[in-house]
């Protein structure tokens, strides 16, 4: 989604934002513009298409300045387009904006039949001559800001200049992210912490409809009615390193790479080796969670295919009964809610607009929520009840990978833990998970090492036509989990399927131009996916199977066969999903994709 940033201090604006917005390219984006004050009037440039543009136009402009406003967009309102990229400009008043302003009709409306000259299609514009109008009247920025605020209804986070107020930002939202970086001597303001890092490791977040007054230092926090309010700040323990491509092609391919790293670290909080033991703590010591009668688990995307696998392993491991929702759907379908529930929210981003929100609906409903985020002080880690993270670092390619396995690595440890609360976890099935856990680092290092296999089985899958991903149980998920990761990347058509759900109509598309992605590790339910493997090869289908090393019987199957090394069920899915990222890492490269910013998406979707 868009990008925010924002700059007053000594060094110049213009290089601070830019390497800001680099930093948010990540997230996605179509257009991208600043706006730095020059003397007593904004400078603005803005450009379609990458930041590249937006530079080379920058290279050919003479100015500079102290104070500054940029932004990357990602199109809601209008077309991507010059005229529709921020920032937006109104007497004096210069503007940027994430989100949606749901209202819009009835404000354009009105500034319309007041006379206003409107020069873009956006939604953002409207706000900028609504600011326009009463800093007019009021003559100081946060007043306007104050009145216009109740003004817009949606989703929005929403960064403001005024020429006549030349020493201070006025930030304010309701919706996606907005954060005040605070450095001496300095004011940053940004929509994502990445874009702080390398000024400063202390934040504050603004909450929803709050203000804040950004000076050259101090930073003064207000309610929507311009009432002081005393906010508390974050220390982010990243480093603007790990943010870096380090070497690697492309940050997907260094996240890839991470996972043995990061899964360690995801483990550590909760895995203790010496004494065999797995525990978790969600800062809630009084939560009684043998009483849980329930889970449900919401989530989007990747994340929702994470809590697909985190079912069969409370289930299995714990014997709670576990529903798993789409947030998209959860949020609108009136789910039947019980105080003995307990909702597990799983965001990377942690601020998902519809896993925010399906949160904040459990929550009316007085059912306890968890989060299992990535990013720390994000806007669902702040408003759950209890938090787990999956301690992955950034991460920055679009594609979710590290913050996957670690997801799922740390849903091994919770089942682990409920099944342990509630007396169902004998000792020698908790040594076993341990070290089973144990062994994951390495074993992933061992799984990348083949990727000279995966990268050549990658240049194959080019000639099919279609692709079908299947697996039982707990690689059923993985299945649905290569099927995205080669749509998004590669841009093929590929279908995630459960294998014994063939003969329900997935049979009929298979011939010689499809190509099989058996999940195929020696499992409970090896067996049955073997005869699925069978039925599919019967009927032409190219076979490319994920198995364990020294399975010959699916080697001789399978036109190219990949291992993974032997493993615990719960940890072969944290290894069979690595060949199918980097398949799709390799198909989408040599295709010649954006691999880290794949088209029309968006790391962070803030809004719905
Ligand atoms: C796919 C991918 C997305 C995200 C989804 C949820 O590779 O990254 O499907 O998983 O947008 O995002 P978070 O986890 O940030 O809520």
């Amino acid at each position: 989604m868009c990008g925010i940033v924002g700059y007053f201090g000594p060094l110049e604006a213009k290089k601070v934002i830019l390497e800001g917005l680099r930093k948010l390219e990540y997230r996605g984006y179509d257009s991208a513009g600043v706006s730095i004050l020059d003397g007593p009037h904004f400078k603005r440039v803005r450009a379609e298409g990458k930041l590249k543009y937006l530079e080379s136009r920058l290279a050919e402009e003479n100015f500079s300045g102290h104070l500054g406003i940029g932004h990357t967009r990602w199109a809601t309102h209008g077309a991507p387009s010059e005229r529709n990229a921020h920032p937006h400009e109104v007497r004096g008043v210069s503007l940027v904006h994430n989100g949606i302003i749901e209202n819009y009709l009835e404000i354009r409306e009105a500034l319309i039949e007041q006379g206003a000259e409107l020069t873009s299609d956006t939604d953002s514009e409207l706000v900028a001559h609504l600011i326009a109008d009463e800093v007019e009247r009021e003559k100081d920025l946060l007043a306007a800001v104050i009145k216009v605020l109740p003004r817009l209804r949606g989703a929005f986070s929403i960064l403001v200049v005024w020429e006549r107020q030349p020493d201070r930002l006025i930030a304010f939202k309701d919706g996606p992210p907005l954060i005040v970086g605070l450095c001496e001597g300095q004011a940053l303001v940004v929509s994502d912490v990445q874009a702080g890092l390398a000024y400063t490791k202390r934040f504050v977040y603004l909450g929803d409809r709050e203000i804040a007054e950004v000076l050259r230092g101090p930073v003064r926090f207000f309610s929507a009615e311009g009432k002081p309010i005393e906010k508390t700040i974050t220390e982010v323990k990243w480093s603007s390193e790990a943010a870096e491509k380090q070497g690697f092609s492309h940050y997907m391919l260094k996240e890839i790479y991470e996972q043995p790293k990061a899964v360690s670290q995801a483990l550590s909080p909760h895995l203790h080796i010496e004494k065999s033991e797995i525990s978790m703590d969600w800062g809630q010591q009084d939560w009684d969670l043998t009483k849980v009668q329930r889970i449900l688990m919401v989530a989007c995307g990747t994340s929702y295919y994470a809590a697909l696998t985190g079912k069969y392993y409370i289930e299995k491991l714990a014997r709670i009964p576990v529903d798993v929702d789409l947030a998209s759907e959860f949020r609108y379908r009136e789910p039947v809610l019980s105080p003995t529930d307990l909702v597990v929210t799983i965001s990377q981003s942690g601020e998902t607009a519809d896993t925010l929100a399906a949160l904040r609906l459990a929550k009316q409903q007085h059912v306890k929520v968890l989060s299992l985020c990535n990013v720390k002080g994000s806007t669902i880690d702040r408003s759950a009840d209890g938090h787990f993270y999956m301690n992955a670092g950034p991460e920055i390619g679009v594609a979710s990978t590290k913050a996957f396995t670690c997801t799922l690595s740390v849903l091994v440890c919770f089942s682990a833990h409920l099944a342990k609360e509630r007396g169902r976890l004998p000792k020698y099935l908790e040594n076993e998970i341990v070290r089973a856990l144990t062994e994951l680092p390495g074993q992933l290092e061992l799984v990348l090492s083949f990727d000279k296999y995966f990268s050549e089985a990658a240049i194959e899958l080019k000639n099919h036509r279609g692709f079908l991903f299947m697996g039982r149980g707990v690689n059923y998920p993985m299945a649905l989990e290569g099927a995205l990761k080669l749509k998004e990347l590669a841009y093929l058509h590929a279908e995630g399927y459960a294998a014994g759900e063939m003969k329900h109509g997935p049979l009929a598309l298979i011939d010689r131009h499809m190509a099989i992605v058996m999940l195929a590790p020696a499992d409970e339910w090896y067996e049955k996916t073997i005869s699925n493997l069978e039925e599919a090869k019967a009927r032409g289908g190219q076979i490319i199977s994920i198995g364990t090393v020294g399975d010959e019987k699916l080697r001789q199957l399978s036109q190219r066969f990949l291992a993974i090394p032997r493993a615990h069920w719960a940890v072969n899915p944290i290894l069979s999903v690595v060949p199918l990222q980097l398949m799709a890492f390799h198909l989408a490269d040599s295709l010649g994709h954006d691999v880290d910013q794949p088209r029309n998406l968006a790391k962070s979707v803030t809004v719905e």
